[in-house]
């Protein structure tokens, strides 16, 4: 089965480019699931109900977020009850959401997990910890497992990439919004990205105009940030996984430029 991974989708030109662009290219590549992270979705912090059915309705069929899952306090309120999104499994056991879910198409079953890195990051239970308490459950009911890894640091991402190899069809990673070049089949089957890089404008830094970003830094006082709208880019990545084995065949890397 193939399996398209859309990376952290920035506000409204993000979900703008997925609108005008996805349906075609599923079909082209022939894609059977589509995953997406939305933690940046509505303006850039977080998902609104709005923003989220939006997106379904695009052609995205699950969602996964991260640290900026909390952004929109209206999120609270549905995160229960949206089978479609999930949030890192590894917040302290009282916050709302879930942090994986077994889903299932015509033909398919398929895993998806999400967790969150702690280098540069909150301060969460360990994830590779947490990754061990629920993959056994997660694997019961299939072979066919997603899992995104939403993390700063590289090494903390290659890391736990070869912890979880053998384990999960894939480990994509997510957070940085830069996409990395080095996709590849781990030795134990699990198809592996340290990033898969963001969706929206790339004429910014990571997302964003790129002004703001820069006062910031040269008057270090706060300065409010807005997605930036040039250069839309949808960055992917498509996994071929064996429905019988569960293993990675092949993961291959892109973006969907406007106009192109
Ligand atoms: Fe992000
Ligand atoms: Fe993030």
């Amino acid at each position: 089965m193939r399996i398209l991974f859309i990376g952290d989708i920035i506000g409204r030109p993000g979900r703008s480019i997925v609108k005008s662009r996805l349906t075609e290219f599923k079909n082209k590549e022939h894609i059977d699931f589509t995953i997406a992270n939305a933690e940046n979705l509505a303006s850039g912090f977080g998902v609104t109900r709005k923003t989220l059915d939006e997106l379904f309705h695009s052609g995205v069929d699950f969602c996964t977020s991260g640290n900026h899952i909390w952004d929109r306090k209206e999120v609270l309120q549905f995160i229960d009850d949206e089978p479609r999104l999930i949030r890192p499994a590894n917040y302290p056991r009282s916050v709302p959401g879930h942090g994986w879910t077994v889903t299932e198409t015509e033909d398919y079953r398929i895993g998806i997990m999400n967790l969150s890195g702690r280098v540069f990051m909150e301060p969460l239970d360990n994830p590779f910890l947490i990754f061990d308490e629920i993959i056994d459950d997660v694997r019961s009911k299939t072979s066919i497992i997603l899992l995104d890894f939403h993390a700063e640091a590289t090494s903390e991402k290659i890391a736990f990439g070869y912890y979880v190899d053998g384990r999960v069809s894939a480990m994509v990673g997510t957070h940085t919004h830069v996409q990395t070049a080095d996709e590849c089949i781990l030795p134990g089957g699990t198809a592996y990205i340290t990033d898969v890089g963001m969706t929206g404008g790339h004429d910014s830094v990571i997302g964003v105009h790129k002004e703001p970003i820069i006062s910031r830094f040269l008057s270090m006082t706060p300065s409010k940030f807005a997605p930036a709208e040039e250069d839309l880019r949808i960055s992917y990545v498509i996994i071929d996984v064996d429905p019988s084995t569960g293993k990675a065949q092949s993961i291959t890397r892109g973006q969907i430029k406007n106009g192109k």
